[in-house]
């Protein structure tokens, strides 16, 4: 089995290796990546030497075609994934999320690639008051990441229907877990609180997001990879609905910190108030979540304390740039 993990040096991406590896260790992993300021060598040092690596972006047709030769699946998760930067500027979303997906499903079409999955987002849905979203819910995204992501969704079904390729869809909740990027809200939090930095709550923080920690995500990938029904949407949520100012406390406590360091700053223009998936069908192929958001978010809080290696260089270069443009303020260190 060769597969081509397209994304695969970013933070689930390259949880997925690891899984890929562990889980099939006759597998060849190749690993395409434009090595955006989200991907990082740095995420795939402990298997570096297992896998081939092409930096390269998903809109290149050459480089995609040689990397996809002779492999038997493909595996997308290359995206520009801030939701705050879509919003900045959403033209390189656009590009990597409609054009990129294009090119990966020529390509794969072409070369008759036995199968490709297509890692998605539960925001494609938009935003829900009240239960869950289905597979069959219709799509109604509200952030310029979360329409281009539903692109790419509608491209991967158009081309199962139009060419009968076998291609499968995978929308997970939101992530959280060691080699996130500090954009988001789990490490931005964790790494402002070891700092004394405050801690930037859009609005009331009344905001529910569905944790599933990143490992459960790459499992639950790998279980659609090889059991799914092609053509067919799986809906990936995590054992957790939680209010965003909940988990911020928890970060405060967890870092031995007072709650004066949380600050509401103003909200996300369009930002989506609850996100909820319905988790059955990925069930029924035998998946469950194994990590708890409790257990995860104390995993993670350590995982960020042992590895300043791993973030110094982040919270020192481009990302000074974007915090003071996105908080209009500056972070310490
Ligand atoms: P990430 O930002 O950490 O990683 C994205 C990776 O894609 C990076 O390595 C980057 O260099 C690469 N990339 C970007 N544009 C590229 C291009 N044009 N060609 C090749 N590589 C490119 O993101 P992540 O959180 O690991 O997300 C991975 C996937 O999972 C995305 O498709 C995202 O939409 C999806 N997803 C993320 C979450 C979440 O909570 N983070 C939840 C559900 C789904
Ligand atoms: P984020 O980690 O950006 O993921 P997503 O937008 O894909 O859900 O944000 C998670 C939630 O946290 C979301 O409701 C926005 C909120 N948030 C804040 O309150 N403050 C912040 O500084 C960030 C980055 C996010």
């Amino acid at each position: 089995m060769r597969v081509l993990v397209t994304g695969g040096a970013g933070f689930i991406g390259s949880a997925y290796v690891r899984e890929a590896l562990s889980s099939r260790p006759d597998a060849d992993v190749v690993v395409l990546d434009k090595l955006t300021y989200a991907g990082r060598r740095a995420n795939l040092a402990d298997v570096e030497d297992r896998i081939a690596f092409i930096e390269a972006s998903i809109e290149d047709r050459n480089a995609v075609r040689n990397a996809m030769t002779d492999c038997d699946a493909v595996v997308n998760f290359a995206a520009e994934t801030h939701v705050d930067r879509s919003i900045a500027d959403q033209e390189a979303f656009a590009r990597t999320h409609v054009i990129g997906t294009s090119v990966l499903l020529d390509a794969a079409r072409e070369l008759g690639v036995g199968r490709y999955l297509q890692v998605s987002t539960d925001e494609v849905y938009g935003s829900i008051a009240s239960g869950s979203f289905s597979e069959d819910s219709p799509l109604d995204p509200s952030s310029p990441y979360s329409a281009t992501k539903a692109g790419g969704d509608l491209l991967v079904s158009a081309h199962v229907r139009t060419h009968g390729v076998d291609a499968v869809v995978c929308r997970g909740s939101n992530n959280y877990g060691p080699r996130q990027h500090p954009e988001k809200l789990i490490p931005l939090c964790v790494l402002n609180a070891l700092a004394g930095d405050p801690l930037p709550v859009y609005g009331d923080g009344r905001q529910v997001r569905n944790w599933l920690y990143v490992e459960d995500f790459a499992r639950a990938i790998d279980a659609v990879l090889r059991l799914g029904q092609a053509g067919e949407v799986y809906n990936v949520g995590g054992p957790d609905e939680t209010e965003n100012i909940d988990v911020v406390r928890r970060i405060v406590e967890l870092t031995g910190r007072d709650e004066s360091l949380i600050e509401h700053v103003t909200d996300r223009p369009g930002h989506d108030r609850r996100y909820s998936l319905s988790s059955d069908k990925v069930r029924a192929l035998g998946w469950s979540p194994a990590t708890r958001l409790d257990e995860g978010l104390a995993r993670t809080v350590d995982w960020y304390r042992q590895n300043e290696w791993w973030w110094a260089p982040i919270r020192s270069g481009e990302y000074r740039q974007y915090y003071e443009r996105q908080y209009g303020r500056g972070i310490s260190g």
